[in-house]
């Protein structure tokens, strides 16, 4: 387990690198490369999309390209620092290749805005998240010498009717935003700054991308957004209300077959209504990742989570009453400005009331400009932070195998992603509870559903053989 996102079959690395779309010889060449989370990889799908709707072809080789974008994230300090090693390793390309603009696009781009220009010589373009569609006028002001800049934050923006160009993708499982930025400010979190006000997409809009990906063979939609549960739109005209509920339930119904995929939950926000139709419909899966922060009231109110621990134990007892098989994962902070020892020891017993099918875990990396950077003191020393997140870790570790174990010897419906890393005779895909399975080829293929037998298990991975359907 690592302390960083996992890495997963499907998804390797934070680096998602585009493929070759058709080129025409005359088309001029984009290399885009992706850090962060899902909704910055489906950015960078609408980023290709607007683009290719310009005569710019993707390459997936940054050598052929004449346009460089890198799309950043600046969740941790980490994160950033990534990127502007990246940087550094870019300017070779502009000693070949002269002529080539590099832009920087994302949460970086809206958190640092200009400044970039002067801390990165070589970047000609920044773009901030609600900025994509002037991305082709940038490029051209950029091919005339000046530097060019977009980071105007939207109230209204959602590249709703925007077809994302699928890039890297396994034809199988597709991701679609369903609301933008995020109206929550907790105390330690950026996003807010770097994506603005929250926004909910027209809902028909995401049914009909939705059934689009299902017509062209995907067979399953993952739902995003930073707090899916406070999803709101209104019919201006009829003032028909939709809520994340009802949205859920309009995916569901294009097919049994495709399956319906949602992240993330806020404790806060989540309803039994949302729990109900989970569990109503077998193609919703039932797995919910419900970050916790912490385990402990005093540092939940500092970070401004605005529930408490009891609220959340009450909001994982609804799910386990509502949908009893129903896996939960969620994303715990180590080491929050103040924390002390027996608040840290109560984000331990957390963890085992609910012992987490999963867990993202990270050290608190303080951010310019939130909340937290303002009003309190990152003042937990660097090895109590390490020491408490790998306490976080170990614990999460034991659970993870203790989870995965109470799956030996049952049988899941898995749907088939691909070939497994470790061997060709191999494939992996997921159950509805949204864990890898391995297990041998045979006559399958992506995009199937197989029952596998589970027979033997990591705290990672689940190992089986297909049975008879
Ligand atoms: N919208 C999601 C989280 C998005 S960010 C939610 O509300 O749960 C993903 C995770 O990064 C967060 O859940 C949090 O655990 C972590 N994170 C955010 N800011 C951080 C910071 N400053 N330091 C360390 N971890 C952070
Ligand atoms: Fe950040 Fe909180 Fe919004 Fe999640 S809900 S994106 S942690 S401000
Ligand atoms: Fe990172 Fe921005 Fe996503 S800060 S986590 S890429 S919303």
């Amino acid at each position: 387990m690592n302390s960083e996102k996992q890495i997963d079959e499907s998804r390797q690395g934070e680096v998602l690198v585009l493929e070759n779309v058709q080129l025409g010889d005359d088309k001029k060449k984009v290399y885009i490369e992706t850090y962060g989370c899902q909704m910055n990889f489906n950015d960078s799908e609408i980023v290709a999309s607007i683009l290719a709707d310009e005569q710019y072809a993707t390459t997936d080789s940054e050598k052929d390209a004449d346009i460089v974008l890198i799309n950043t994230c600046s969740i941790r300090d980490k994160a950033e620092q990534t990127v502007r090693n990246r940087l550094n390793q870019l300017k070779n390309i502009k000693k070949k290749k002269k002529d080539v603009k590099v832009g920087v696009i994302g949460c970086m781009a809206e958190r640092l805005k200009t400044k970039l220009f002067e801390e990165e010589k070589l970047v000609d373009i920044v773009v901030g998240p609600d900025a994509y569609r002037s991305l082709p006028e940038l490029i051209n002001e950029a091919n005339t010498g000046q530097k060019a800049v977009n980071v105007f934050l939207s109230k209204e923006e959602t590249y709703g009717e925007i077809k994302p160009q699928r890039l890297n993708s396994n034809g199988v499982t597709a991701f679609i935003s369903i609301m933008r930025g995020c109206d929550n400010m907790c105390s330690f979190c950026v996003v807010p700054f770097t994506r603005g006000r929250e926004r909910s997409r027209n809902p028909y809009s995401i049914v009909a991308e939705a059934k689009d990906v299902f017509d062209r063979g995907y067979k399953e939609v993952t739902l995003l957004g930073q707090n899916v549960d406070s999803f709101k739109w209104v019919n201006p005209e009829t003032k028909e209300k939709v809520n994340f509920a009802n949205l859920m339930e309009m995916v569901a119904k294009i097919s049994p077959n495709l399956r319906v995929r949602f992240s993330t939950s806020h404790p806060k926000d989540i309803t039994n209504e949302v729990l109900y139709t989970i569990a109503k419909y077998d193609n919703i899966c039932n797995y919910i990742h419900l970050p916790v922060q912490s385990g402990n009231s005093r540092v939940l109110k500092r970070m401004n989570r605005t529930y408490d621990r009891a609220w959340y134990k009450e909001r994982v007892e609804a799910i386990w009453r509502i949908i009893p098989d129903c896996a939960i994962s969620t994303d715990v902070i180590a080491g929050f400005c103040g924390e002390e020892e027996h608040e840290h020891q109560e984000t331990l017993s957390m963890m085992d009331f609910v012992k987490y099918d999963l867990a993202y875990m990270f050290k608190y990396s303080e951010r310019p400009g939130t909340l937290a950077e303002r009003k309190y003191k990152d003042d937990i020393p660097e090895d109590i932070k390490n020491r408490r997140l790998q306490e976080i870790i170990t614990k999460q570790q034991a659970h993870s195998l203790e989870r995965n174990e109470a799956h030996l010897d049952k049988v899941f419906n898995v749907l088939v992603e691909g070939t497994s890393k470790r061997s060709e005779e191999h494939i992996f895909g997921r159950t509805d509870q949204n864990k890898v399975v391995i297990f041998p080829r045979k006559k399958f293929q992506k995009g199937d559903y197989v029952q596998v037998k589970v027979n033997r298990c990591t705290s990672a991975t689940l190992f089986g053989e297909a049975v008879e359907n």
